[in-house]
């Protein structure tokens, strides 16, 4: 009998909590006990900094008061699954149609159910490192992990080379751009290249009557981009890629509506029967408020693109400033990563020296209580090597909150770097 608890499953046991939920409770004793700290923890949005679209509010309302109360369609209420597969065809080229939509309460239970429709235990579960949460779900399906490092040369994103070298171990890659934590999204060339590696590998298994990679290609926050960034679609550089590609996304992000809990899967939709099935048993069905009014706002693409381009901007002005006061601390051991789209600024540390200290973890704590600075260690994302690389998230800050932060994190690195702040 190992360690945990002898009542519970040896899954239940083995369970990890989210290390970046741990970070975020003790961030928000500090703030609740009066100390200048500025969450750059959590990838949540502040309601007071980044606010749904007011169309999406009036129709869960007006659901509410149609008495839209009782229990949707497991697949999501028809309308719903028309207009998300019309959004989808319209922005990605990706063309299910209403049947290859299912919807969920938001990305994570379409995210489960699509490593359920493919994995045995023991199969392979490829993942980029850093990533959000995959080991999670490696540990949740008994399988096997591969971890497929990226670099900074790689901008973090694990590339086609990394990805062709474990790919006969591989039964499902799961891909996400922009990618959380780095905030770094593939170019058309980069995903086009390991489009081209799963297809060498699915022709040859087909041959052999083998069961194929499955991509798996989590884009939830695919409608914020950095200027010039246009996110990319595999079908869009590799269309036969089609039947082998599971798509998430979901509003959580998107519309920062991360408590509104919808989300969804677009794929094959011969596919679709045992996935309805599955988020039908574990009733993970979004409420139908909701679902009435996302059905109205993505049946007009257009409200939904100034929406877009109006969260970019200020996302935009958030990023533009860190850049900015980063980029002047480079004299102290501080760089960064160009952000390309979702909320995030991969940034590093390298005050092993300064400080004194060996780890991440011990950087982090620095920040938090010289600088008040509070972001995320990349151990929290599945890269254990102590190098200083850390995540930034804009979502629950202001342009004010991130100026504060900068000019206490000047101070603290100055007085570290035994300088007098003017002298
Ligand atoms: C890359 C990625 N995928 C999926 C999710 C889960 O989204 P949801 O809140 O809709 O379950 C997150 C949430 O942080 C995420 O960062």
């Amino acid at each position: 009998m190992g360690e945990g608890d002898w009542r519970l499953s040896e899954m239940a046991n083995g369970m990890e909590r989210s290390r970046i939920l741990s970070i975020a409770a003790s961030v928000r004793a500090m703030i609740a006990e009066g100390k200048q700290v500025a969450p750059f923890t959590v990838g949540d949005f502040s309601p007071d900094q980044f606010e749904v679209p007011n169309q999406l509010l009036t129709g869960i309302s007006e659901a509410i008061a149609q008495k839209e109360t009782n229990y949707p369609p497991a697949a999501g209420l028809p309308e719903l699954r028309e207009s998300l597969a019309a959004w989808m065809h319209y922005a990605y080229d990706l063309d299910v149609g209403s049947d290859g939509i299912i919807v969920g309460s938001g990305a994570r239970p379409v995210l489960y159910a699509s490593f359920r429709l493919f994995l045995e235990p023991g199969d392979g579960l490829a993942h980029g490192v850093p990533a959000w949460n995959n080991h999670y779900y490696v540990h949740l399906n008994d399988s096997v992990d591969i971890p497929i490092a990226g670099t900074p040369e790689s901008r973090f994103l694990p590339t086609a080379i990394g990805i062709k070298e474990r790919i006969k171990e591989i039964r499902v890659l799961i891909l996400n751009s922009p990618l959380n934590p780095t905030g770094t999204c593939y170019t058309k060339g980069e995903l086009k290249a390991i489009c081209d590696v799963i297809m060498e590998e699915n022709h040859q298994r087909k041959e052999q009557g083998e069961k194929p990679v499955i991509l798996v290609y989590d884009q939830v926050y695919s409608t914020m981009t950095a200027e010039h960034i246009e996110h990319v679609h595999p079908v869009q550089v590799c269309p036969e890629i089609f039947d082998y590609t599971i798509t998430l996304d979901a509003i959580s992000k998107s519309l920062t509506g991360t408590g509104l809990r919808l989300g969804w899967m677009a794929l094959p939709p011969s596919l679709a029967p045992p996935v309805i099935a599955l988020i039908g048993h574990m009733g993970a069905w979004p409420a139908r408020p909701i679902q009435k009014a996302a059905a109205k706002l993505y049946s007009k693409p257009e409200i939904l693109e100034n929406y877009f381009m109006e969260l970019d901007e200020r996302i935009s002005k958030r990023m533009s400033i860190l850049q900015d006061r980063l980029g002047q601390l480079s004299d102290y051991g501080v760089s960064y990563v160009q952000p390309e789209g979702g909320i995030y600024l991969t940034t590093r540390f390298d005050l092993f020296t300064q400080l004194d200290v060996s780890t991440n973890e011990e950087i982090r704590q620095w920040l938090l209580e010289e600088a008040g600075v509070a972001i995320v260690p990349f151990q929290a994302f599945g890269l254990e090597e102590e190098t200083g690389w850390f995540r930034i998230s804009v979502g629950a800050v202001s342009v004010e909150d991130i100026a504060d932060a900068m000019n206490r994190l000047e101070s603290a690195l100055m007085i570290a770097f035994g300088h007098a702040r003017n002298a």
